[in-house]
C-alpha cells in the first residue's frame, strides 16, 4: 500500500490516462466509441475509444501526437466550433475542466499512469489525511445543507480503519444465492449476502487462492490454489461449522481452477503441473486424471448437463472433455496467446474463450468447429463466469470491468467504477448482481440492471483474531460493519468531518445493504436523519428538516 501512496503523490499534478482520461472517455464517449460498434461506422465512425492502445495506439491516422495537443485530432474534436465535427456528437461540448485535463495529458506526453486503489482515490477525493490504515469509501450521496446540522452541501463519504486490504483473486456466489466466497493470498471470507455481514474468514490456506466453488446445496465450500512449484492444494471447507473438513495435496504445483460438477459429487480441477483432474468429493480420490494441455492448465468448467468439460492452457488452446471417461474429444485452436478461461453455451454446442488477446474466441463445437473472434475487454479477459442457470455470463477483465454478455458473443453491458484490474467475477443466483473481485482488494457489487455499481465490501486483515475488521457500503450511504468498526468509523460530508460521531442509526441499514448486494437497481436514497446533535447549540433558524430533500443518486 506504501507504495500506492507515494506513486499518487508523485503525480499528482500530471494527468494519467488511467486517473483522469479514462473516467472522461468512459462518461462522454465510449457509448459511442467502444470495441463492439467499431464495425458499425454510423454509431462509432469505425473508432474505439475503449481502451489506451485504442486511443493512442492508431497508426495510420493517429488521434493524438504526444506533447502536441494542438495537433492532436481528439482534441480538435473537442473544441471544434463546426458544431457537426464536435464531439460528443448531438450533445453539449465537455466542460473547460475535461477539455483541460485532456490538453495537458497530451501535453505530458499522453502517460498511461499507475495503476491506483480504489481507495486511494477516494483518499485523494475528499482530501482527508489520516492513519496509512484508513479507508475512505465515498458515496453517491450529496447531503444538503444544514441535514445533520453542518453548514454546507457535501458528498457524504465513511472513513473506517480496514487497511490493509488483500489483493482478491477469486470470488464466487452460493448457488442458493445466500452466500459469496471470496479468496487472495493465505484468505478466504464467507459473506453472508441476506445478512449482509461476514460469517467466517479462513486464514489456513497456503499461497495464493486460484478458484472456489460450493457444493450445490451451499454447505461446503471447495478452494484450489498452493504454492507455485511446492505444492497445489484442494480444502474442503464445512460452511455450518465454519471449520476445514479436509485438504489433499494433490499436484506439485499449484492448481489454477475450480467447476464443481452439477450433481455436486464430483469436481474438476486443472493444474500447473498440465493436468485437468476429476475429483470425487465424498470418497476424496482422483477419478481421472490426464495432461491435455502443453504447458500450464488455466481453467476448467462444466457444461451444464454436466456431461463435458472445457479447459484452458497457456499453449493457447481449449480442450473439450467427456466428464466420464477423460478424454478429449476437440482441441479447440485460434487463439494467438495464453486462453485463461473457456465456458459453454446453455445449451453446451460451442465455447466461448478468452484470455491474454483484446478479443474473444466463439467456436461452434463439432468437424467444421471454426473459431470466429468477436469483441472482448481489449485487454486481458481473467475469467468467465455463469449464474447457476446458465441466463446470465460475465466476464472479468484488466480493462477493470466485469462484462454481461449476450448469446451471440457480444457486450450487453460494461460495469465500470472498479478501482482496479478484475481478477475474477461471479453472478448471483437471478443474475442482477454482478461481483468483482479486484487488485485493490476490493469486493465490487453491480446492479446488472441500472449497470452502476451499488455495494463495496471491504475485509481487513484479521491480525491474531478470526475475522478481520469489515465492512460493506451500500452507494446510498448504507452501511453494515463489524462491532469493532462501529466504533472507530468516522463520517465526513464534503471535506469536514461529519458533526456527529460514529454511525447516526439512520445510517446503519442492513436491509439497505441487503438489497444492493442483490444487485438492486432502485436503492432508496436514505429518507430519514437524525435528531439534530446536541453539540450544536440550538438556533433561531428552522428546525432541521427530517427528510433529506435532495439526495443526489449520480454515478460516482
Ligand atoms: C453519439 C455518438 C458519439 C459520441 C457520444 C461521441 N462520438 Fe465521436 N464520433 C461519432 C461518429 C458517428 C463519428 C464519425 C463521424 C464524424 O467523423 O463526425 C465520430 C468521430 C469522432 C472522431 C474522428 C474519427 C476518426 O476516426 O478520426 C473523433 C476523434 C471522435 N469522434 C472523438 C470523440 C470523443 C473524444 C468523444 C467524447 C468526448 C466522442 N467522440 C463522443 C459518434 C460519437
Amino acid at each position: 500500500m506504501t507504495i500506492l501512496w507515494t506513486i499518487l503523490f508523485v503525480a499528482a499534478d500530471e494527468p494519467t490516462y488511467r486517473r483522469d482520461v479514462a473516467p472522461i472517455l468512459a462518461k462522454h464517449c465510449t457509448i459511442c466509441h467502444d470495441d463492439q460498434s467499431l464495425d458499425d461506422p454510423e454509431t462509432s465512425g469505425g473508432l474505439s475509444l475503449e481502451s489506451y492502445e485504442r486511443v493512442i495506439g492508431r497508426k495510420d491516422r493517429p488521434l493524438l501526437h504526444p506533447k502536441k495537443p494542438a495537433d492532436s485530432a481528439i482534441l480538435q474534436r473537442l473544441i471544434a466550433k463546426d458544431v457537426k465535427k464536435r464531439m460528443p456528437k448531438d450533445e453539449p461540448s465537455l466542460s473547460e475542466k475535461e477539455i483541460d485535463v485532456i490538453r495537458r495529458w497530451i501535453g505530458a506526453g499522453a502517460p498511461l499512469g499507475e495503476a491506483t486503489s480504489d481507495a486511494a482515490y477516494h483518499r485523494r477525493e475528499t482530501g482527508r489525511k489520516g492513519a496509512l490504515r484508513e479507508l475512505v469509501v465515498k458515496f453517491d450521496v450529496t447531503v444538503p445543507a444544514k441535514a445533520f446540522g453542518q453548514s454546507s452541501p457535501g458528498v457524504l463519504s465513511l472513513a473506517a480503519p480496514v487497511q490493509p486490504l488483500a489483493l482478491m483473486t477469486a470470488v464466487t456466489a452460493s448457488p442458493d444465492g445466500s452466500l459469496l466466497a471470496t479468496g487472495g493470498h493465505r484468505r478466504i471470507v464467507i459473506w453472508n449476502l441476506k445478512k449482509a455481514a461476514v460469517d467466517y474468514q479462513f486464514t489456513d490456506p497456503i499461497g495464493m487462492t486460484s478458484a472456489l466453488g460450493f457444493s450445490p446445496d451451499a454447505t461446503t465450500l471447495y478452494v484450489a490454489g498452493g504454492e507455485s512449484g511446492l505444492q497445489g492444494e484442494l480444502r474442503a471447507y464445512d460452511l455450518k461449522a465454519g471449520r476445514l473438513v479436509y485438504e489433499i495435496r494433490l499436484s506439485n504445483d499449484v492448481l489454477t481452477g475450480l467447476a464443481v460438477h452439477p450433481d455436486g459429487k464430483r469436481i474438476a480441477l486443472s493444474g500447473m503441473d498440465r493436468k485437468i483432474r476429476l475429483f470425487d468429493v465424498a470418497e476424496r480420490r482422483e477419478v481421472w486424471s490426464n495432461r491435455g494441455h502443453s504447458d500450464f492448465a488455466w481453467s476448467v468448467a462444466f457444461s451444464k448437463d454436466g456431461r463435458k468439460l472445457v479447459s484452458t492452457g497457456k499453449d493457447k488452446s481449449v480442450k473439450v472433455w467427456n466428464t466420464e471417461t477423460g478424454t478429449v474429444e476437440q482441441t479447440l485452436t485460434g487463439h494467438r496467446d495464453e486462453v485463461l478461461s473457456a465456458v459453454f453455451s446453455p445449451d453446451g454446442t460451442s465455447v466461448l474463450s478468452g484470455g491474454k488477446e483484446p478479443r474473444v474466441a466463439v467456436t461452434k463445437l463439432g468437424p467444421a468447429g471454426r473459431a470466429t473472434m468477436v469483441g472482448g475487454h481489449g485487454v486481458a479477459l481473467h475469467q468467465f463466469a455463469w449464474n447457476v442457470g446458465f441466463s446470465k455470463l460475465a466476464s472479468a477483465g484488466a480493462d477493470r470491468t466485469v462484462r454481461i454478455w449476450r448469446s451471440n458473443g457480444t457486450t450487453e453491458r460494461t460495469l465500470q467504477g472498479a478501482g482496479d484490474v478484475i481478477h475474477a467475477c461471479a453472478l448471483s443466483r437471478d443474475g442482477k448482481a454482478a461481483f468483482g473481485a479486484a487488485g485493490d482488494g476490493v469486493v465490487y457489487v453491480w446492479s446488472v440492471d441500472a449497470g452502476r455499481i451499488v455495494a463495496r465490501l471491504y475485509v481487513g486483515d484479521p491480525g491474531s483474531g478470526t475475522i478481520g475488521p469489515w465492512i460493506a457500503c451500500a452507494a446510498n450511504g448504507s452501511v453494515s460493519c463489524s462491532h469493532e468498526l462501529a466504533e472507530n468509523v468516522h463520517w465526513i460530508i464534503g471535506t469536514q468531518e461529519a458533526p456527529f460521531d460514529r454511525t447516526p442509526e439512520s445510517l446503519r441499514r442492513t436491509e439497505s445493504v441487503v438489497d444492493a448486494l442483490g444487485g438492486s437497481a432502485t436503492l432508496k436514497p436514505l429518507l430519514t436523519v437524525p435528531e439534530a446533535p446536541k453539540k450544536i447549540p440550538p438556533k433561531k433558524t428552522p428546525a432541521v428538516p427530517r427528510k433529506f430533500a435532495a439526495l443526489d443518486a449520480g454515478a460516482i
